[in-house]
Protein backbone atom coordinates (compact mmCIF):
# COMPACT_ATOMS: atom_id res chain seq x y z
CA UNK A 1 0.00 0.00 0.00
CA UNK A 2 2.94 2.03 0.62
CA UNK A 3 4.42 2.26 -2.58
CA UNK A 4 7.41 4.84 -2.59
CA UNK A 5 10.39 5.44 0.39
CA UNK A 6 11.86 8.80 0.52
CA UNK A 7 15.56 8.86 1.52
CA UNK A 8 17.13 12.14 2.79
CA UNK A 9 20.69 12.08 1.92
CA UNK A 10 22.03 15.26 1.34
CA UNK A 11 23.41 16.05 4.75
CA UNK A 12 26.77 17.09 5.31
CA UNK A 13 27.98 13.87 7.68
CA UNK A 14 30.03 16.55 9.73
CA UNK A 15 30.24 13.70 12.72
CA UNK A 16 32.27 11.49 10.53
CA UNK A 17 34.62 13.96 8.51
CA UNK A 18 37.25 13.52 7.23
CA UNK A 19 35.87 10.20 5.67
CA UNK A 20 32.62 12.06 4.34
CA UNK A 21 34.61 14.57 2.71
CA UNK A 22 34.85 13.28 -0.30
CA UNK A 23 31.93 10.22 -0.02
CA UNK A 24 28.62 10.34 1.14
CA UNK A 25 28.08 9.34 4.92
CA UNK A 26 25.27 7.17 3.36
CA UNK A 27 27.69 5.49 1.46
CA UNK A 28 29.78 4.33 4.37
CA UNK A 29 29.80 0.75 4.78
CA UNK A 30 28.95 -1.90 7.92
CA UNK A 31 30.58 -4.57 6.53
CA UNK A 32 30.59 -4.43 3.14
CA UNK A 33 27.41 -3.11 2.05
CA UNK A 34 27.23 1.14 2.08
CA UNK A 35 24.63 2.36 4.98
CA UNK A 36 21.98 3.51 2.50
CA UNK A 37 21.52 0.03 0.80
CA UNK A 38 20.46 -1.66 4.10
CA UNK A 39 17.87 1.02 4.44
CA UNK A 40 16.76 0.51 0.59
CA UNK A 41 16.55 -3.49 1.48
CA UNK A 42 14.22 -2.60 4.84
CA UNK A 43 12.01 -0.62 2.10
CA UNK A 44 11.44 -4.47 -0.21
CA UNK A 45 11.13 -5.91 2.53
CA UNK A 46 8.22 -3.61 3.21
CA UNK A 47 6.85 -3.88 0.17
CA UNK A 48 8.49 -0.57 -1.16
CA UNK A 49 9.56 -0.60 -4.89
CA UNK A 50 10.06 2.88 -5.74
CA UNK A 51 12.94 4.62 -4.21
CA UNK A 52 13.38 8.60 -3.90
CA UNK A 53 16.57 10.24 -2.50
CA UNK A 54 17.32 13.43 -2.02
CA UNK A 55 20.69 14.34 -2.63
CA UNK A 56 23.10 16.78 -2.55
CA UNK A 57 26.40 18.47 -3.85
CA UNK A 58 29.12 16.11 -3.89
CA UNK A 59 26.43 12.90 -3.53
CA UNK A 60 26.78 11.46 -7.03
CA UNK A 61 28.01 8.08 -5.96
CA UNK A 62 24.85 7.61 -4.33
CA UNK A 63 23.30 7.40 -8.04
CA UNK A 64 26.44 5.19 -9.00
CA UNK A 65 25.62 2.54 -6.51
CA UNK A 66 22.33 2.23 -8.38
CA UNK A 67 23.40 1.64 -11.15
CA UNK A 68 25.05 -0.78 -13.32
CA UNK A 69 28.96 -0.31 -13.46
CA UNK A 70 30.22 -1.73 -17.06
CA UNK A 71 33.36 -2.03 -16.66
CA UNK A 72 33.62 -3.87 -13.37
CA UNK A 73 30.85 -6.50 -14.32
CA UNK A 74 32.46 -7.13 -17.74
CA UNK A 75 36.10 -7.52 -15.35
CA UNK A 76 34.54 -9.88 -13.40
CA UNK A 77 31.84 -11.64 -15.66
CA UNK A 78 32.71 -15.64 -15.06
CA UNK A 79 34.44 -15.33 -12.29
CA UNK A 80 33.99 -16.24 -8.43
CA UNK A 81 33.94 -12.30 -7.56
CA UNK A 82 30.58 -12.10 -9.48
CA UNK A 83 28.66 -13.46 -6.66
CA UNK A 84 29.46 -10.21 -4.41
CA UNK A 85 27.26 -8.51 -6.74
CA UNK A 86 24.27 -10.89 -6.60
CA UNK A 87 22.78 -8.68 -3.85
CA UNK A 88 23.04 -5.28 -5.63
CA UNK A 89 21.78 -6.51 -9.20
CA UNK A 90 18.61 -8.59 -7.76
CA UNK A 91 17.75 -5.13 -5.80
CA UNK A 92 18.24 -3.05 -9.12
CA UNK A 93 15.67 -5.52 -10.95
CA UNK A 94 13.40 -5.34 -8.07
CA UNK A 95 13.35 -1.22 -7.76
CA UNK A 96 13.04 2.12 -9.44
CA UNK A 97 15.64 5.30 -8.39
CA UNK A 98 14.77 8.35 -8.31
CA UNK A 99 16.23 11.65 -7.25
CA UNK A 100 16.04 15.08 -6.62
CA UNK A 101 18.88 17.90 -5.17
CA UNK A 102 18.13 19.77 -1.94
CA UNK A 103 20.21 23.08 -2.75
CA UNK A 104 20.55 24.39 0.48
CA UNK A 105 20.47 22.79 3.69
CA UNK A 106 17.44 24.00 6.00
CA UNK A 107 16.77 21.18 7.81
CA UNK A 108 14.93 17.57 7.71
CA UNK A 109 11.68 19.06 6.83
CA UNK A 110 13.03 21.11 3.75
CA UNK A 111 14.34 17.97 2.61
CA UNK A 112 11.36 16.10 2.63
CA UNK A 113 9.07 19.08 1.20
CA UNK A 114 11.99 19.07 -1.32
CA UNK A 115 10.97 15.48 -2.76
CA UNK A 116 7.25 16.37 -2.92
CA UNK A 117 7.20 15.78 -7.03
CA UNK A 118 8.73 12.53 -6.67
CA UNK A 119 6.69 11.46 -4.04
CA UNK A 120 2.96 13.03 -5.05
CA UNK A 121 -0.53 12.69 -3.50
CA UNK A 122 0.64 9.70 -1.81
CA UNK A 123 1.38 8.40 2.02
CA UNK A 124 5.13 7.35 1.91
CA UNK A 125 7.69 6.12 4.31
CA UNK A 126 11.07 8.22 5.47
CA UNK A 127 14.65 6.07 6.42
CA UNK A 128 16.88 8.40 7.48
CA UNK A 129 19.79 5.76 6.94
CA UNK A 130 22.21 6.82 9.22
CA UNK A 131 20.16 4.75 11.86
CA UNK A 132 20.84 1.23 10.65
CA UNK A 133 17.99 -0.88 12.19
CA UNK A 134 18.70 -4.27 12.61
CA UNK A 135 15.53 -6.43 13.07
CA UNK A 136 17.02 -9.43 15.36
CA UNK A 137 15.06 -12.20 13.30
CA UNK A 138 12.02 -10.43 13.32
CA UNK A 139 10.31 -8.22 10.65
CA UNK A 140 11.83 -4.99 9.58
CA UNK A 141 11.17 -1.95 11.59
CA UNK A 142 9.20 -0.58 8.66
CA UNK A 143 7.28 -3.61 7.73
CA UNK A 144 6.17 -3.46 11.42
CA UNK A 145 4.86 0.37 10.38
CA UNK A 146 3.41 -0.28 7.24
CA UNK A 147 1.45 -3.46 9.06
CA UNK A 148 0.04 -0.23 11.68
CA UNK A 149 -0.76 1.99 9.03
CA UNK A 150 -2.68 -0.22 7.49
CA UNK A 151 -5.18 -0.24 10.58
CA UNK A 152 -4.91 3.98 11.06
CA UNK A 153 -4.11 5.23 8.39
CA UNK A 154 -2.59 8.06 9.17
CA UNK A 155 1.42 9.63 10.29
CA UNK A 156 3.76 7.19 12.46
CA UNK A 157 6.76 7.70 13.85
CA UNK A 158 8.95 5.26 15.26
CA UNK A 159 10.05 5.70 18.72
CA UNK A 160 12.55 4.31 21.39
CA UNK A 161 13.39 4.72 25.10
CA UNK A 162 17.12 7.08 25.16
CA UNK A 163 18.75 7.51 28.27
CA UNK A 164 18.31 11.29 29.23
CA UNK A 165 21.37 12.49 28.93
CA UNK A 166 21.28 11.66 25.41
CA UNK A 167 17.17 12.84 24.85
CA UNK A 168 18.58 16.41 23.35
CA UNK A 169 19.65 15.06 20.58
CA UNK A 170 16.40 13.84 19.10
CA UNK A 171 12.78 14.52 18.19
CA UNK A 172 10.99 13.47 21.67
CA UNK A 173 7.15 12.80 21.77
CA UNK A 174 4.08 12.79 24.53
CA UNK A 175 1.43 10.21 24.34
CA UNK A 176 -0.72 8.10 26.00
CA UNK A 177 -0.63 3.83 24.43
CA UNK A 178 -3.24 3.01 22.39
CA UNK A 179 -2.64 -0.07 21.55
CA UNK A 180 0.48 -3.07 22.13
CA UNK A 181 3.80 -0.29 21.89
CA UNK A 182 1.14 2.37 19.73
CA UNK A 183 0.81 5.99 21.38
CA UNK A 184 -1.64 8.54 20.17
CA UNK A 185 1.04 11.45 20.31
CA UNK A 186 -0.09 14.53 21.80
CA UNK A 187 2.75 16.34 21.89
CA UNK A 188 6.61 16.28 20.35
CA UNK A 189 9.64 18.69 20.58
CA UNK A 190 12.60 18.62 18.59
CA UNK A 191 15.54 18.18 20.61
CA UNK A 192 14.49 19.01 24.16
CA UNK A 193 16.44 19.90 27.32
CA UNK A 194 16.36 17.20 29.65
CA UNK A 195 14.30 19.58 31.73
CA UNK A 196 11.64 19.97 28.81
CA UNK A 197 11.69 16.82 27.49
CA UNK A 198 8.31 15.04 27.87
CA UNK A 199 9.23 11.78 28.09
CA UNK A 200 12.00 9.30 27.41
CA UNK A 201 10.31 8.28 23.69
CA UNK A 202 12.88 9.23 21.11
CA UNK A 203 11.57 9.98 17.65
CA UNK A 204 14.25 7.62 15.32
CA UNK A 205 14.90 7.66 11.63
CA UNK A 206 12.08 5.97 10.60
CA UNK A 207 8.41 7.44 9.37
CA UNK A 208 5.47 7.00 7.32
CA UNK A 209 3.60 10.32 6.24
CA UNK A 210 0.76 11.14 4.79
CA UNK A 211 0.74 13.69 2.14
CA UNK A 212 -0.93 16.75 4.00
CA UNK A 213 2.49 16.95 5.48
CA UNK A 214 3.59 18.49 2.50
CA UNK A 215 0.99 21.26 3.00
CA UNK A 216 2.08 21.56 6.25
CA UNK A 217 5.75 21.91 5.96
CA UNK A 218 5.29 24.62 3.63
CA UNK A 219 3.65 26.66 6.25
CA UNK A 220 6.36 25.12 8.94
CA UNK A 221 8.76 28.17 10.20
CA UNK A 222 12.46 27.26 10.76
CA UNK A 223 12.85 25.78 14.58
CA UNK A 224 15.50 24.02 16.63
CA UNK A 225 18.61 25.58 15.11
CA UNK A 226 17.15 27.74 12.66
CA UNK A 227 16.17 24.17 10.37
CA UNK A 228 12.16 23.51 9.12
CA UNK A 229 11.79 20.76 11.61
CA UNK A 230 9.62 17.40 10.52
CA UNK A 231 8.87 17.23 14.18
CA UNK A 232 7.22 20.77 13.94
CA UNK A 233 5.58 19.83 10.50
CA UNK A 234 3.98 16.63 12.58
CA UNK A 235 2.88 17.89 15.68
CA UNK A 236 0.86 20.55 13.55
CA UNK A 237 -0.40 17.18 12.08
CA UNK A 238 -0.96 16.03 15.26
CA UNK A 239 -3.27 18.83 16.58
CA UNK A 240 -5.34 18.80 12.72
CA UNK A 241 -5.75 15.03 13.15
CA UNK A 242 -3.67 12.41 14.59
CA UNK A 243 0.15 10.79 14.59
CA UNK A 244 0.79 7.57 16.26
CA UNK A 245 3.98 6.45 17.52
CA UNK A 246 5.34 3.20 17.46
CA UNK A 247 7.74 1.66 19.60
CA UNK A 248 9.29 -0.53 16.93
CA UNK A 249 11.02 -4.48 17.63
CA UNK A 250 14.67 -4.76 16.91
CA UNK A 251 17.91 -2.64 17.68
CA UNK A 252 19.17 0.89 16.29
CA UNK A 253 22.20 1.98 15.96
CA UNK A 254 23.09 5.52 15.34
CA UNK A 255 25.65 4.73 12.40
CA UNK A 256 26.10 8.95 12.35
CA UNK A 257 28.06 7.82 15.15
CA UNK A 258 31.17 6.38 15.58
CA UNK A 259 30.49 4.46 18.61
CA UNK A 260 26.99 3.17 17.02
CA UNK A 261 29.25 2.67 13.77
CA UNK A 262 31.29 0.44 15.25
CA UNK A 263 29.09 -1.09 17.76
CA UNK A 264 26.92 -2.14 14.44
CA UNK A 265 30.09 -3.21 12.77
CA UNK A 266 30.34 -5.42 15.49
CA UNK A 267 27.46 -7.28 16.09
CA UNK A 268 27.33 -7.32 11.99
CA UNK A 269 30.24 -9.02 11.76
CA UNK A 270 29.27 -11.71 14.75
CA UNK A 271 26.24 -12.49 12.52
CA UNK A 272 28.20 -13.47 9.64
CA UNK A 273 30.38 -15.11 11.53
CA UNK A 274 27.66 -17.46 13.14
CA UNK A 275 27.99 -16.18 16.70
C1 LIG B 1 16.52 14.01 12.99
C2 LIG B 1 15.17 14.53 13.51
C3 LIG B 1 14.94 14.08 14.95
C4 LIG B 1 15.08 12.58 15.05
C5 LIG B 1 16.44 12.11 14.47
C6 LIG B 1 16.49 10.60 14.40
O1 LIG B 1 17.54 14.68 13.70
O2 LIG B 1 15.15 15.93 13.40
O3 LIG B 1 13.66 14.46 15.37
O4 LIG B 1 14.96 12.19 16.41
O5 LIG B 1 16.63 12.61 13.14
O6 LIG B 1 17.75 10.15 13.98
P1 LIG B 1 19.07 14.70 13.20
O7 LIG B 1 19.68 13.42 13.68
O8 LIG B 1 19.04 14.78 11.70
O9 LIG B 1 19.68 15.90 13.83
Amino acid sequence: MIKKCLFPAAGYGTRFLPATKAIPKEMLPILNKPLIQYGVEEAIEAGITNMAIVTGRGKRALEDHFDISYELEHQIKGTSKENYLKEIRMLLEKCTFSYTRQMEMRGLGHAILTAENLIGNESFAVILSDDLCDNNQDIGVLLQMCKIYEKYRCSIVAVEEVALEDISKYGVIEGREVGDDVFMVDNMIEKPSQEEAPSNLAIIGRYILTPDIFDILRETKPGKNGEIQITDALLEQCKKGMVLAYKFRGERYDCGSIDGFVRATNVFYQKIQGN
